[in-house]
């Protein structure tokens, strides 16, 4: 089937959402996968689903928390309202707050945050200001949630809009994952029993996407947390304890690293949390050695081989840089594959002037683009999609929360239960002491 795909390198505006208009007005060129991101996200808000943008086409959960209507005032007030706000609630709160905006967030709120990084960067900042009465957390639940582990007991942690989820992380909900364990013991037995080689049946490992209730399980079964950047490292904790790993919720990200350690397919079983055994049978459990759960990010999914190559045909000598997030052939495909920092850092790093492609969420690619001119950096995906929850941090949600500190309300504070809290702690924990193989210990 022929294709009519067109790389073409986007203008220098930091700003997605500039360009969306724009194309949707008819003022600019090029395609977004929405038209209805042009519209403010409260549109979405009382709307079941996460709304315009990549993952739109997921099933959210019920139970997922909404957020209730933005106040009109906010709804209504122009960009330019909305940036003098901000700034004036925040130079009201000085170090009484501290923004946080993770990479894939709109240009017009990373603007206002005190740190800009990847989820688990964010986290660690938290971790630096113990004496401020508030975190906000400009990007999804999951990582206002694990700010909330790492911060301190009476540090409110907010997120700006309650319906900023992930998709992926919704993938796995605690009990259908209670549901895998329990099958998953008829099978090997008990789960807390070493073999002769001193190795137990299962190591559960979860990606940081995935909620704290599922952190804290992993935490209470001898498992461990990791992030796109030190997969590989956990992957090795696990094996040295455990005969397999049940690895989830990204399917990708589990398999793109094992598959670089060495473990064939056909010992990665997938579990999809509707069928019995997963979908797998006995025999291929009983040989597994990572069992994949059916999780996967749909901004990253749209990534494809065909754009790689495409790419490759129109700007000889690019070098192509996707996340772990995407499918194992366009990981495969590309020169690299790392992390949100490992992009921004190979970015960074390159001396010479050079065309990057990459294949990750456009708000971060697009910021790279205009902080390095010096390089042609482009989205693999020539269609404008960004991360649809992380889209729901809107400017307007910015401004609600922080004038209502000011105003004494501490609006949407997220807040973990002890009982998921302390076991979750440990499985982070574990995360952060695992070295890598070869490393002193
Ligand atoms: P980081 O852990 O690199 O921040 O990535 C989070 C994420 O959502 C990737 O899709
Ligand atoms: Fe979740 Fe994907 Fe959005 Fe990251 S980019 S927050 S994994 S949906």
């Amino acid at each position: 089937m022929s294709t009519t795909l067109t790389i073409q390198p986007r203008p220098i505006d930091p700003s997605v959402d500039h360009e969306i208009q724009a194309i949707v007005s008819g003022a600019g060129s090029g395609s977004t996968c929405n038209t209805d991101l042009a519209a403010g996200p409260w549109d979405f808000d009382t709307r079941p689903g996460y709304g315009p943008g990549a993952s739109m086409g997921d099933v959210i959960p019920t139970g997922s928390p909404r957020q209730g209507m933005l106040p009109q005032a906010y709804r209504d007030a122009s960009d330019e309202e909305l940036d003098a706000r901000i700034r004036r609630a925040k130079e009201t709160l000085g170090d009484r707050v501290v923004v946080l905006g993770h990479f894939y967030q709109r240009e017009e709120v990373v603007r206002h945050a005190d740190y800009v990084g990847d989820s688990f960067q964010l986290a660690n900042a938290a971790l630096e200001h113990p004496d401020a009465e508030a975190i906000v957390f400009c990007g999804v639940h999951f990582m206002a949630e694990t700010a909330d582990l790492l911060s301190q007991p009476e540090q409110a942690v907010i997120l700006p809009n309650l319906a900023a989820g992930c998709s992926m992380a919704d993938m796995a909900d605690i009990d259908q994952v209670e549901e895998c364990w329990e099958q998953l013991e008829e099978l090997y037995g008990d789960m807390d029993a070493p073999d002769a080689d001193g190795l137990v049946p299962v190591v559960p490992v979860t990606y940081m996407n995935s909620s704290a209730a599922i952190k804290g399980f992993v935490g209470r079964h001898g498992g461990i947390v990791c992030t796109s950047s030190n997969a590989r490292t956990v992957l090795e904790w696990a094996f040295a304890r455990g005969r397999r790993v049940l690895f989830f919720p990204d399917q990708h990200l589990g398999r793109n690293t094992a598959k670089a350690m060495g473990v064939p397919l056909a010992q990665m079983p997938m579990w999809n949390p509707t069928k019995p055994l997963g979908g797998s049978d006995e025999q291929t459990l009983a040989d597994a050695r990572v069992i994949l759960w059916h999780g996967f990010c749909s901004v990253h999914r749209r990534f494809t081989v065909d754009q790689i190559d495409k790419a490759r045909a129109e700007h000889p000598g690019v070098r192509v840089i996707v996340h772990p997030e995407c499918p194992m052939a366009v990981v495969d495909a590309a020169d690299e594959a790392g992390s949100t920092d490992y992009i921004r850092k190979a970015i960074a790093a390159a001396t010479e002037p050079t065309t990057f492609a990459i294949g990750t969420e456009i708000n971060l690619v697009q910021r790279l683009a205009a902080q390095y001119p010096q390089h042609e950096i482009f989205c693999l995906d020539p269609v404008v999609c960004p991360c649809s929850t992380m889209y729901r941090i809107h400017p307007g949600y910015l401004a609600w929360v922080l004038e209502g500190l000011v105003a004494g309300d501490t609006l949407n504070r997220i807040t973990v239960p002890a009982s998921d809290a302390d076991p979750a702690r440990v499985a982070l924990e574990r995360m952060l002491a695992a070295k890598p193989s070869g490393s002193a210990a």
